[in-house]
């Protein structure tokens, strides 16, 4: 009732404070290696990753909040996301927040909502721990703009993307500022007599906003011309 009562009271507020959006840095990470043929648990490699490299690489960046997602039966996702996220949250002495689903149920804006209210009393970076089947809905959710300057902005949408377990990807103001490797030892990076295929094709790629962009940012114009609001952004 007192909930219900401050939230019709207050929407406008809350919209306003979501659309200006936090400074604090978000780190997004997926869940390490998982075996084939639907076996549960992490890998060898996988275990490796989560143990003995994601604390020691996370802990100098000054993280106060870990979000992650419970394991979802129906689609399956977030089978390792907690157990990838454990020994981070151990080394950090934080709690996994795992209010917010991969699931059907869990509304679209439950991290971002998440975040945005980690980042009301601190300045601290926040750490996101997801699936890594799941990782566009993510981006879509976060209304996460991944096309930055001198960065791989191959168009996932081409499907020709494969998806790699050692990403870690920084954002700051919905935007993302890098994208590394872990670059964890002995597992991550081309071992030694492999070859680097020539990045020709890729370079001369038009550079182009992936297509969910394009929609995300449509509907967000929509929606702020309707409200008359003047931050509309412009698409090019
Ligand atoms: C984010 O930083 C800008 C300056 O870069 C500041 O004007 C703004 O108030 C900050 N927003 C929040 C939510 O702290
Ligand atoms: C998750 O974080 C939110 C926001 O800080 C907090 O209100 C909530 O109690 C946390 N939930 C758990 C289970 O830690």
């Amino acid at each position: 009732m007192v909930f219900n009562l401050f939230h019709s009271f207050t929407l406008p507020l809350i919209f306003a404070l979501s659309a200006a959006g936090f400074n604090n840095t978000v780190y997004l990470i997926s869940n390490a290696e998982t075996p084939s043929l639907g076996l549960p648990g992490l890998t060898p490699i996988g275990f490796q990753r989560a143990n003995d490299c994601l604390p020691a690489l996370l802990a100098p960046l000054d993280i106060g909040f870990i979000v992650t997602c419970a394991f979802d039966p129906e689609s399956g996702h977030c089978s390792e996301t907690i157990t990838t996220a454990t020994p981070i949250g151990n080394a950090l002495r934080l709690p996994l927040n795992t209010t917010c689903g991969a699931d059907e149920k869990t509304d679209d804006d439950c991290v971002h909502n998440l975040l945005n209210s980690f980042s009301l009393t601190s300045t601290q970076a926040m750490l996101v721990v997801w699936d890594l089947s799941d990782f566009d809905s993510l981006f879509e959710n976060l209304d996460i703009d991944d096309d930055f300057p001198g960065g791989d902005d191959e168009d996932d949408d081409d499907g020709d993307e494969v998806p790699h377990f050692d990403v870690l990807t920084t954002v700051v103001k919905k935007k993302v500022t890098a994208q590394v490797s872990q670059g964890c030892a002995g597992i991550d990076g081309q071992a030694p007599g492999t070859f680097r295929r020539s990045l020709r094709r890729h370079s001369m790629k038009k550079r182009q906003l992936p297509k969910r962009m394009i929609r995300r940012h449509r509907k967000i114009a929509e929606n702020r011309h309707q409200k008359g609001n003047p931050l509309s952004p412009t698409l090019n």
